[in-house]
């Protein structure tokens, strides 16, 4: 075997050694943020750790919404071997948190005075048993629509503000020749357009429904109404619609292809990253008749319990640097949504982000600010899922009429409870 040279048996120790300093300070980040826009996002957060020192190891797994990887991350869990940070939503953080495998975050939380500035409605799913164990990097909300600008004007109609006015939009959109809705025919996809039909039947039958998870609301007249509607706004997608990513859907919008698209306002990201920019290239406006209240989810890492004093400081300094005003500007101007501490200001925002944090503020205190269900905070995940079931057979046809998938509803909430 050649013998190794001096030069050699060194530069092989400072690998070792670097490998390992790196190593410590390591974080490997489990997270679904691969689309254009979230990507930029997420870059953010990388370039913010590596400034101080901290390396990032990054485990994205496809698929909007999280589904695949909530799965990657229970294989990984039951391995023995968890990610340093999951990003993670709602009654998903609760669930693992009671499991007792995430990690106390009151090191950096306490002294940086997290109590005080993160909203109520993210601190019941980010603490557990009175400990900080996960660290809200935004807050996310689903009663938005995504309308190109040209698009509408070319129907010479308004922004529609009630259902009635955005029917006749989509009608015109479709005499005009494009795809009225853009739509990815994914079951999170189909949920999120419903979280918006339920909450414009009225903020109390949402709660009723999706919070309370009430019986009677699920299964009653107003539900019966919404999936109504969700079986018209079916009619004005393409036929290709099955299966579609969701930032494939917000790209026919940007392309001129469709009219708009019923989402979450991470599609911003997609606009953005595309060059486009509020009342020019798009518009952004809250579902219609869901105007003054807020369907949430605030994406969050949540920290798992790991060995090594070296691994719990990069952990710590991790959910420290998320919490950072100047970071929670600098990545939801970016990501489309809005900071997850209320003490940010809006400057560095478009007009979208600005009336996002204005419509937050205005649902927190006026207790209109709901737990998106299909985005894990309305009800945990075997609800959440019974509901995807219902949602997406209803606007996959196998239900004609909203009466007997409201009865469908109910039971199959029932079953999952
Ligand atoms: C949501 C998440 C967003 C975005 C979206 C599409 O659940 O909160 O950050 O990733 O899914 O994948």
């Amino acid at each position: 075997m050649r013998k190794m040279t001096k030069g050699m048996v060194s530069a092989l120790a400072l690998t070792f050694g670097l490998a390992s300093m790196a190593a410590a300070e390591d974080v490997e980040v489990l997270h679904w943020w691969t689309a254009g826009g979230e990507a930029a996002a997420l870059n953010v957060l990388k370039e913010d750790l590596a400034k101080q020192g901290i390396g990032w190891v990054d485990m994205p797994v496809a698929g909007g919404g999280g589904e695949a990887a909530m799965t990657a991350l229970s294989a990984r869990v039951t391995a023995g071997d968890p990610p340093t940070a999951v990003q993670m939503l709602g009654f998903d953080i609760t669930d693992w948190a009671e499991q007792g495998v995430l990690g106390n975050l009151d090191a950096v939380a306490g002294p940086e005075g997290w109590d005080k500035v993160i909203p109520a409605a993210l601190q019941a799913f980010s603490k557990h048993d009175g400990h900080w164990i996960a660290a809200p990097v935004n807050v996310h909300s689903t009663n938005w629509v995504w309308i190109s600008k040209a698009a509408l004007d070319k129907t010479g109609l308004g922004e529609p503000t009630n259902w009635d006015e955005l029917i006749a939009v989509l009608d015109k959109m479709k005499e005009n020749g494009i795809t009225p809705l853009a739509h990815g025919g994914q079951p999170w996809q189909d949920a999120t357009i419903f979280d918006s039909l339920v909450l414009a039947q009225g903020n109390d039958f949402y709660k009723a429904a999706f919070i309370d998870l009430d019986p009677e609301a699920l299964g009653g007249e107003k539900m019966a109404a919404a999936f109504d509607q969700l079986i018209k706004l079916r009619s004005y997608v393409d036929d290709n619609f099955s299966g579609r990513d969701w930032n494939l859907a917000s790209a026919m919008v940007i392309n001129g292809e469709a009219g708009m698209q019923v989402m979450g306002d991470w599609a911003k990201g997609e606009f953005l990253k595309a060059g486009q920019k509020p009342g020019e290239g798009f518009i952004c406006i809250r579902f219609p008749g869901t105007q003054g209240a807020v369907t949430f989810n605030a994406d969050q890492f949540a920290m798992f319990k790991v060995k090594g004093e070296e691994k719990v400081k990069a952990q710590l300094a991790m959910a420290s640097a998320i919490e950072s005003p100047t970071f929670q500007s600098a990545f939801n101007v970016v990501k489309g949504s809005v900071p997850a501490r209320t003490d940010v200001p809006d400057t560095d925002f478009d007009d979208c982000g600005k009336k996002g944090i204005k419509d937050l503020a205005e649902a927190n205190t006026n207790g209109t600010l709901f737990g998106s269900m299909a985005h894990g905070y309305g009800a945990p995940a075997a609800v959440k899922n019974a509901t995807y079931d219902v949602i997406t057979a209803v606007f996959n046809g196998e239900y004609t009429d909203g009466a007997s998938a409201a009865t469908a509803l109910k039971d199959a909430v029932a079953a999952a409870q």
